[in-house]
């Protein structure tokens, strides 16, 4: 049967998408990515070593074709380094780029920067990655897309357009200079005739992929709480992030797509500002961060770490429409002392299972947590492809039945260590 996937993360970003995306990823022929920039990070480890993609999608070790779909935003350098290297891997892999992608270029990473000064204490904490200020361009219709890199006039042109609406944040920068607005719009003609060969209309490349039976699957960057409508806001990224953004950012018809595969880890990471319920502190933070190596794929920014938080999962799980949960990180949170689950919350003296939606109640509310007893060190014991749930340790069962049962869905993936082969399809 033909497989048609989504899959996208559940929590702040960082659940280990890329992990789960590179393991399902021998049975897809087609792993499109959605949404987003370099802002991702998403990282690989085989045998072979320790790949981090930003751009190209987590797949490319193993399927045939990648895309890059019209909802990404791309940095033309970053994209032709991270070419080069997955291609001395996976020689024959096909790697296809929306024409309608937008550009980052470097004057987006600089305001990027500028913006965040000007938000003095609202500030985000972004990746500089000049994720936002590209997105602004595509919604103000000056941004700058995959085809224009093409043709140096609209080039420059548009360059012009954008330094006219921004001159207010960039006149003291490098870009005040018009050499300078220039001499990048000739760096950016010389990458563009390098893509040209990756440039492709990928609606139309998906559409014959699913039309001649291939399997797709999508890989959605970010996580449900970072989504511009459904996250956090501010305290977000730019591009959405909900399952459904699939759809609009390659085009592909809603009706076909046939599971959902959402990824949580089994505690939470977060980088950058904004509210954060369940977050630890002081020495159990450390003993979780240090365990788990959660320092930022692309900033290498300590992460800050909290206990899961159910509310927020149920509120994910229902917005993507998830069937299936892939719980990673079992490894690292079992070693800590004591194992916690926010299940609800207290606010004004009363208990809420329903996670508040503004930031002030958020700031106020205290989590109700469920204890669980540690289930240890586990790395070992996983590696065998598929094993029954009843092989897994008992306080680790306990800890996913909770979940399930709280949750509705099945956990079908459980990851237990960085590596490709610590992951375990449940047999249910
Ligand atoms: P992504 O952005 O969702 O793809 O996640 P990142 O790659 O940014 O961050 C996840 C980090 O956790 C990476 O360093 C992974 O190698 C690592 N990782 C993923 N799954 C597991 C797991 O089950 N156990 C451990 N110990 N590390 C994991
Ligand atoms: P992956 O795909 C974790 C966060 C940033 C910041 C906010 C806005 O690896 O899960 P931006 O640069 O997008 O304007 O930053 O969003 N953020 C991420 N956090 N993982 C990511 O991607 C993220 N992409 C953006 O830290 O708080
Ligand atoms: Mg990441």
């Amino acid at each position: 049967m033909q497989e048609i996937s989504v899959i996208v993360g559940l929590q702040f970003g960082d659940e280990g998408k890329g992990k789960i995306t590179d393991y399902l990823s021998d049975k897809y022929d087609v792993v499109a990515r959605f949404n987003g920039g370099t802002n991702a990070g998403h990282t690989v480890v085989t045998q072979d070593g320790v790949f981090k993609f930003h751009l190209v999608p987590s797949g490319s070790l193993r399927t045939k074709m990648v895309i890059l779909g019209n909802g990404m935003v791309i940095d033309p350098f970053a994209l032709i380094d991270e070419i080069s290297k997955i291609r001395a891997v996976n020689r024959d892999l096909v790697v296809k780029v929306s024409f309608n992608a937008h550009i980052v270029t470097k004057m987006h990473k600089v305001l990027d920067n500028m913006e965040e000064k000007m938000r003095s204490s609202m500030s985000i904490g972004t990746t500089a990655q000049g994720i936002g200020p590209t997105y602004e361009d595509k919604y103000a219709r000056t941004g700058i897309r995959m085809f224009d890199l093409l043709d140096l006039s609209i080039l420059k042109e548009k360059i012009e357009s954008i330094y006219g609406m921004k001159s207010n944040l960039l006149k003291d920068t490098e870009f005040s200079e018009k050499n300078k607005r220039d001499s990048m719009a000739g760096e950016l003609y010389e990458v563009g005739l390098k893509l040209k060969e990756y440039m492709d209309y990928t609606e139309n490349v998906i559409y014959e992929s699913y039309s001649s039976g291939k399997n797709i699957l999508f890989e959605g960057a970010q996580g449900l709480l970072l989504d511009p409508d459904f996250g956090f806001y501010p305290f977000v990224t730019s591009s959405n992030t909900i399952s459904a953004s699939a759809f609009t950012g390659t085009g592909f018809s809603l009706r076909k797509v046939k599971k959902i595969i959402g990824v949580a880890k089994a505690y939470i990471s977060k980088v950058g500002e904004g509210p954060f319920a369940t977050e630890m502190f002081g020495d159990e933070a450390k003993k979780l961060r240090e365990a788990g190596g959660e320092y930022g794929t692309t900033t290498g920014r300590p992460r800050r770490v909290g206990w899961l938080d159910l509310p927020m999962l149920k509120y994910s799980l229902m917005l993507d429409d998830v069937d299936q949960i892939a719980l990673t990180k079992v490894d690292t949170l079992g070693i800590m002392d004591e194992i916690k689950v926010c299940e609800a919350y207290e606010i004004d003296g009363k208990k809420s299972k329903f996670p508040p939606k503004d930031i002030k109640t958020v700031q106020n509310f205290k989590p109700v947590y469920r204890s669980f007893e540690p289930w240890g060190d586990i790395a070992d014991m996983i590696g065998k492809k598929v094993i029954e749930k009843s092989d897994l340790p008992e306080k680790l069962i306990k800890y996913i039945d909770f979940i399930e049962k709280e949750t509705g869905i099945p956990i079908s993936i459980i990851s237990a260590g960085k590596e490709r082969k610590s992951t375990v399809e449940i047999n249910k």
